[in-house]
């Protein structure tokens, strides 16, 4: 029997999930989960590293399992769940603790980012520790690869050197994974702030378009976006809002933005915003109503998750018991 490679990534369930999630992450896992055998994880540990209402973080988990069906990840073929159901995911980041160094992870640039505004001291141990978890969830399943954004890569780098070590140290245990990174929309800039990648956590939700948000508040949302000097459509360094709108558009219409930027020359910048928000509305919407559909009916969504969890838990076991054997620990 041929054996399908692994796919393993992830999506914390915190904020709300937006277009910069759907094209660096969501799309592409749906599009190659033919190929694949596929864990698609909700990362509410690593949604812990930063304060959450339980309340809240009980209903953004069942969100991200909706948005990730409703996406187009069929559960037939991917195995979707909890990354807190699956214990071995922070046993295995103990023992990776102790083989990641102090050094490596205080060079992550999200690290620094995230307490460039309140200063280490007072950042959680959890947020130091966060790429080796992510390793963790990684290596626990022997994947092979790892579809995310842009944003990821540095993690990504770290979470191979940790398998390579580990692998050097006791003996070949973990797979050294590959990252993949889609050719656009790997990194959706700030509609308001186009220095700035689109974020979750942004307090200011002008600068993103939420996967749920409904097609009037996108449509305002495109319009208002903010756009570069003069009036060229191209995708240029000088352009960053233009270049992301192209992107997006990109993106979502599955065109290359070459062609886009042809068909959109001597036209104004507010043609491309009225189209490329019709382009938006269009992709998302469908998401957005089956999403609502699968969240009118929770209990199901629990069981799928729990589904899920059982699965996982079977191919992670044995993983989790070989690194605990070559350390010592059977
Ligand atoms: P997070 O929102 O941090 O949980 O990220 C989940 C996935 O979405 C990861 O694969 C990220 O790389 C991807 N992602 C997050 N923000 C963006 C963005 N602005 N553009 C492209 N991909 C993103
Ligand atoms: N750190 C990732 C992000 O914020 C989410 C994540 C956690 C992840 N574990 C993962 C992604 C494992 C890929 C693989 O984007």
């Amino acid at each position: 029997m041929e054996t399908k490679r692994r796919v393993f990534s992830g999506i914390q369930p915190s904020g709300n999930l937006h277009l910069g999630n759907y094209l660096g992450a969501l799309k592409n896992w749906v599009a190659i989960q033919d190929e694949y055998d596929n864990y698609f994880c909700i990362v509410d540990l690593h949604a812990l590293t930063v304060p959450q209402d339980p309340k809240v973080l009980r209903q953004k988990i069942r969100e991200v399992a909706a948005i990730y069906i409703a996406s187009g990840l069929d559960p037939e073929k991917c195995v979707i769940f909890r990354q807190s159901k699956v214990s071995g995911h922070a046993e295995l980041c103990w023992l990776l603790n102790c083989v990641a160094r102090f050094g490596e992870l205080s060079r992550m640039t999200q690290f620094k980012d995230k307490t460039r505004k309140g200063g280490v001291e007072s950042a959680s141990a959890g947020l130091f520790d966060y790429p080796v978890l992510q390793a963790a969830d990684v290596l626990l399943y022997n994947a092979h690869l790892v579809p995310v954004g842009e944003d990821q890569r540095q993690h990504l780098e770290l979470m191979r050197t940790l398998a390579r070590r580990f692998n050097h140290l006791y003996g070949e245990t973990f797979v050294v994974p590959e990252t993949m990174i889609p050719p656009t929309g790997a990194r959706v800039m700030a509609l308001d702030a186009p220095d700035e990648k689109m974020s979750k956590s942004s307090p200011r939700p002008g600068s993103y378009v939420a996967i749920l948000d409904d097609p009037d508040t996108i449509r305002r949302k495109i319009r208002r976006a903010k756009t570069d000097s003069g009036t060229e459509i191209r995708a240029v360094p000088e352009k960053p809002a233009i270049t992301n709108l192209l992107d997006v558009y990109s993106g979502m219409s599955g065109r290359p933005v070459a062609e886009i930027e042809v068909e959109y020359e001597g036209r104004g910048y507010g043609d491309l915003k009225k189209n490329l928000a019709e382009v938006v509305v269009e992709g998302l919407a469908p998401v957005r109503d089956r999403a609502h559909e699968l969240l009118d009916h929770p209990a199901k969504l629990d069981d799928l998750l729990e589904a899920g969890a059982r699965r996982a838990n079977d191919t992670a076991r044995p993983v989790l018991e070989s690194a605990r054997a070559k350390l010592g620990l059977d």
